[in-house]
């Protein structure tokens, strides 16, 4: 069973932010599968470093979205991603040490995934839609 499962509370209707973030909780998922028994290191690591890397170009594409209408909450939206993608580098940096890193990871990145969708990113897509509606 997938810790991270899409369902349509969690699209925002903009086709391009709707496929990062599906690609995102498919890579979360690839994660949580790496830790189960029999699957290597690599596997692990390479899960993270795909998901750290394109969690960094969705972050990307959303905040030149976000510029570009002028949303005003774009300085705490951009916080919210800079603190992720710090975590997930001192995650990368764990593994790379050869430190324990558990599946409790990847329920995290799950969790706020979900939470950042719902709570964070509508926030822009309500902003974009009354803009749209002017
Ligand atoms: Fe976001």
């Amino acid at each position: 069973m997938p810790i991270a499962i899409w369902s349509t509370r969690f699209e925002t209707g903009i086709p391009i932010i709707d496929a990062q973030h599906k690609t995102l909780f498919d890579a979360v998922n690839r994660l949580a599968d790496s830790f189960k028994a029999g699957t290597s290191a690599t596997q692990a690591k390479e899960s993270l470093d795909f998901l750290l890397k394109y969690t960094v170009e969705h972050f990307q594409t959303e905040e030149k979205f976000m510029k570009d209408m002028g949303y005003p909450k774009l300085t705490s939206h951009m916080a919210e991603h800079a603190q992720l993608v710090d975590k997930a580098k001192g995650l990368q940096a764990r593994m790379a040490e050869g430190k324990p890193v558990t599946v409790e990871v990847t329920t995290f990145l799950a969790d706020w995934l979900k939470h950042h969708i719902n709570e964070v990113d509508m926030g822009y897509v309500e902003f974009a839609k009354a803009a749209a509606r002017k």
